[in-house]
């Protein structure tokens, strides 16, 4: 049973409540140096500290490798938790409990303990590799594994077992209730139990935190299924865990890329080669929930599936459904195996060197995609240039926005022939005046820029706006739609800090942008934020009374204007702000 949303008032309260100072403390030590807080990096490699925390806003912010956000991002970036996690952890640190959305009318049941049940499936993952050790019945399975190549070692370490052939080797050591729950027995027609897993090697699938969610279970011989594997339960669910992560995590908590593979045979013995970092999506579709997880501890994905033609479609559906996350920075690469191999057998016949090598040469996505896309459509043709515009479009509008979109869209525009093809990109990004080189850094700089920085990183100056009573409707800068946007959201929610700000538009097509502008370096003293937020608030307004004036000259010249308009141009031209 899922439990309830939770409310965005408690999130803010939450953020209100929390230092964000004494939480990445608490993390990573802090050292105090004016009114910030600085440290080493705990998200790149660093000798002298480019990592700043502050306690007015809220916020922290790398100037080294740019990571920026909340206590919330701080928490789904340094404990790998994904946003209802770092919510949970950050509650706990302040020591209060989640609130949660209860359904009107409808009794909620209370939030389910099923530790029980995890502490089942490790008891019944220990009695599985105990059975491999001692049990006169898994000589058998000693031997396949042997003739395989997996070592005792990794054997261990990924926890290999053995289920006796008997129909009722766990209904007596363990609850029957919870093996039911767990998917370990089958309920019979008539009544009463079998154990689902008989005379069989056994993998446990552990998840990221090391509990044993689920089995996976291989015969010795050719009998069918090859593979049983655990039902979905409340422990497991297929889509969302993959096999190896737990063992990967143990090995590198930072892994420079995670290989997805298609079977548990393939994680094991690519870890005896000393590929630890593989993991296997356990017999179902690769899902944007598994690479969402995969993410969260490694920058780069390469999946390697097989170079026959079910492999292939595997690989454009796995290419579908990692679209909507390649944000900046992220990597996904393409590996096609030779027919009849899979990383297994490949690894065993090339030997790693090779194997490395033909990871390191893999496809990139863009190269994959768009040579896929252009393998059955000839460019050669209007038409069939037109047809690779509309197919991949549709996929390329998936991206989050970022260069990296923006890069597709040009190659997409390259290839066609055809302009402009990514309009919400480009409505969405803000032009903010021309670039101005400083040292080093290239800063941007307008007034509507400061403005814009100022608010987020003061919300409380919203107020002075309302104060003016400014008519905004009538205001037409770059980048009015985010800051009419940003206003709303304050006289809305009125946020103490940028912190609580900012979580309002997580997710927001603009949320990069907006992040950057709550850490931008203003350099204002306290006492001067108003008179320099109202002054470049002055400037927006006669930049906008220029803009509409040449747009409405612009039409006068182009198709003429109606009577209203002429009034306005010429109150416009005859006002002196
Ligand atoms: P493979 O048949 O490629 O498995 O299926 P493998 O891991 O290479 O096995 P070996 O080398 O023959 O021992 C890939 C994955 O598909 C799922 C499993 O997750 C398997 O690892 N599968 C396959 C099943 O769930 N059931 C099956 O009967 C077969
Ligand atoms: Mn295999």
């Amino acid at each position: 049973m899922m439990s309830g949303r939770i409310p965005s008032s408690f999130i803010n309260d939450l953020l209100a409540r929390v230092d964000i100072v004494d939480l990445i403390d608490s993390r990573v030590p802090l050292k105090k140096t004016g009114s910030n807080y600085v440290a080493r990096c705990p998200f790149h490699t660093e000798k002298t500290p480019s990592f700043s925390v502050s306690a007015k806003k809220q916020f922290f912010h790398c100037f080294g490798c740019g990571a920026s956000g909340n206590a919330i991002t701080f928490l789904m970036d340094y404990n790998h938790l994904d946003f209802v996690e770092a919510v949970e952890d950050l509650a706990a640190f302040a020591g209060i409990e989640v609130q949660r959305e209860k359904d009107v009318g409808i009794e909620q049941p209370e939030k389910k303990d099923i530790s029980h049940l995890y502490n089942l499936m490790g008891s019944v993952a220990a009695f599985y590799a105990e059975q491999l050790k001692q049990n006169p019945e898994a000589k058998k399975a000693v031997e396949y594994l042997k003739v395989r190549g997996v070592s005792g070692e990794i054997a261990k370490s990924f926890m290999l077992g053995y289920a006796p052939g008997d129909w009722n080797s766990l209904s007596g050591r363990y609850d029957t209730k919870d093996l039911l729950e767990t998917g370990m027995l089958v309920a019979r027609d008539g009544g009463g139990s079998y154990d689902r897993f008989r005379g069989r090697i056994m993998f446990p699938i552990r998840n990221k935190r090391g509990n044993v969610v689920g089995f996976g279970a291989r015969v010795l011989d050719d009998t069918l299924p090859k593979y049983l594997n655990s039902p979905e339960t409340s422990l497991f669910s297929k889509s969302n865990e993959v096999y190896g992560l737990y063992e990967l995590l143990n090995a590198k908590q930072k892994p420079e890329r995670i290989l997805i593979v298609e079977g548990y045979m393939d994680v094991v013995a690519l870890a005896q080669f000393g590929i630890n970092y593989a993991v296997a999506a356990l017999g179902t579709a690769i899902s944007k929930a598994h690479v969402d997880l995969l993410f969260r501890f490694s920058k780069e994905i390469v999946f390697c599936l097989d170079g026959d033609s079910a492999g292939r479609q595997a690989a454009w559906r796995a290419m579908e459904s990692v679209f909507s996350s390649v944000k900046d920075g992220r990597i996904v690469k393409m590996m096609l195996l030779p027919h009849q191999h899979d990383p297994d057998s490949l690894v065993r016949e090339e030997g790693v060197d090779k194997f490395e090598q033909r990871m390191a040469g893999a496809a990139t996505l863009s190269d994959y995609f768009f040579g896929q896309l252009t393998a059955d459509l000839g460019l050669g043709t209007v038409e069939g240039r037109a047809q690779l515009v509309e197919k991949a479009k549709r996929y390329l509008e998936l991206l989050p926005y970022g260069v990296f979109r923006e890069m597709m869209f040009a190659k997409l525009e390259t290839m066609s022939g055809m302009g402009s093809l990514d309009v919400l990109s480009k409505k969405a990004k803000l032009n903010f005046g021309r670039p101005r080189k400083g040292t080093g850094q290239v800063m941007r700089t307008s007034p509507a820029r400061v403005a814009l920085a100022l608010l987020v990183q003061n919300p409380e100056l919203a107020d002075l706006l309302e104060q003016e009573d400014m008519d905004w409707s009538h205001l037409d800068f770059p980048g009015c739609e985010i800051f009419r946007e940003i206003m709303s959201v304050i006289l809305r929610q009125n946020p103490p800090n940028a912190s609580v700000l900012l979580e309002q538009l997580r997710g927001h097509p603009d949320e990069k942008l907006v992040n950057k502008l709550a850490t931008m370096e203003l350099l204002v003293p306290e006492d001067g934020v108003k008179a320099e937020f109202l002054g470049a608030i002055k400037a927006i307004v006669s930049g906008s009374r220029t803009i509409r004036i040449e747009k409405l000259i612009d039409k006068e010249q182009s198709e003429g204007l109606d009577e209203s308009e002429r009034t306005l141009l010429k109150k416009l031209l005859s006002s002196s702000n």
